[in-house]
């Protein structure tokens, strides 16, 4: 069996962990600061395979040792902000947090291929990358899978059709600036701008792009965890069955799209090299300048990162 470490065994982790194991993907190691919180939940999702008839094997831990010889690493890791909290602070917290994730993980899997979840997604898998010196295929962060799955969702909820029918791309950040491309989204081959009137459109894409919040203000205690851990699993399943699914990621950027030295959200397929390739789309003037608001959002926290962290 396959091995995943996920870093950080809070709502996103944990529920990461449990649709992995579920789904006997991979063994899981659930890693968290907390002392006997990762053991307890690793224990009780152990407890909850023989009832389903899985051999996955979970266990928690607080030490990187036993993260060794893993072949995905996903990070989770991370704090939310907090009152009297800047960006700027939550973004040096999460720095600190997730690059020494990163680092140690990397000591004892040398050869894993790293998920990034915590936010601000794109700026934390860039700093990834930088701090672990590895090459982009082998760091991918994790964002329009969730955005394009929410999209659906709202899809699915306005017309009564099976999301199996639905498809959706939300490219770009994952921040109020996302991308979600109603040209390429479509119902059963029907563009999407031809199955549904403009106003409901412009309704399930501003609900798209403020859905993270959405979910906040009603949980008000923390952010989505269900659909974003489903992503990662995903990911996952994608890289270690060598898929070469095409979905939308936070990839390195050279040059494509015109944006260089950034982590930015693309189409990419996924298989066993991890991000194989990534998928150019041709876009309308519209769709160009969406994007470019976007990348510009990206770049402004990619630079406030580096003027807090030696990269
Ligand atoms: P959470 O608060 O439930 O869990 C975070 C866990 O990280 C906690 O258990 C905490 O003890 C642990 N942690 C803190 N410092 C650590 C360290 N140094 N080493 C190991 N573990 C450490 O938060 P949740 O809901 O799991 O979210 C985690 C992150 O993922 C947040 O930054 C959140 O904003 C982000 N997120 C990103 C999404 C995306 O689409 N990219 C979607 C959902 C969440
Ligand atoms: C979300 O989109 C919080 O990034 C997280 O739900």
């Amino acid at each position: 069996m396959k091995k995943i470490s996920i870093i950080g065994a809070g709502n996103t982790g944990a529920t990461t962990a449990h649709w992995l194991a579920e789904r006997e993907i991979a063994d899981v190691v659930l890693l968290d600061v907390v002392e006997g919180m990762p053991q307890g939940k690793g224990l009780d999702l152990l407890e909850a395979m023989p009832i389903i008839g899985r051999d996955t094997k979970v266990k928690g831990t607080n030490d990187f040792a036993d993260t060794k010889d893993s072949d995905i690493v996903i990070i989770t890791a991370g704090i939310a902000r907090k009152p009297g909290m800047s960006r700027d602070d939550l973004l040096k917290t999460n720095a600190e947090i997730v690059g020494n994730a990163a680092t140690e993980s990397l000591k004892y899997s040398p050869n894993a291929i790293f998920i990034v979840l915590t936010n601000p997604l794109d700026t934390m898998a860039y700093l990834v990358m930088k701090k672990t010196g590895l090459p982009r295929e082998r760091v991918i962060g994790q964002a329009g899978i969730l955005d394009s799955a929410r999209m659906r969702a709202f899809v699915a909820m306005e017309t009564g059709v099976s999301v199996e029918n639905i498809q959706c791309y939300v490219l770009g950040g994952h921040g109020d600036e996302m991308v979600p491309l109603t040209r390429h989204s479509n119902i059963a081959g029907i563009p999407l701008r031809d199955y549904l009137p403009a106003d409901k459109l412009e309704a399930i894409v501003n609900r798209t792009r403020k859905g993270g919040g959405e979910i906040v203000n009603l949980l008000k205690t923390g952010s989505a965890f269900y659909a974003p851990a489903m992503a990662c699993a995903q990911m996952a399943d994608a890289i270690l069955k060598d898929k070469k699914l095409i979905v939308p990621c936070a990839a390195y950027m050279k040059g494509e799209y015109g944006l260089n030295d950034m982590y930015f959200g693309v189409p990419v397929m996924l298989g066993a090299g991890g991000l194989e390739k990534i998928i150019e789309y041709k876009f309308d003037e519209a769709e160009k300048a969406m994007f470019e608001k976007s990348a510009a959002s990206v770049k402004e926290t990619h630079e406030a990162l580096k003027s807090l962290v030696a990269l």
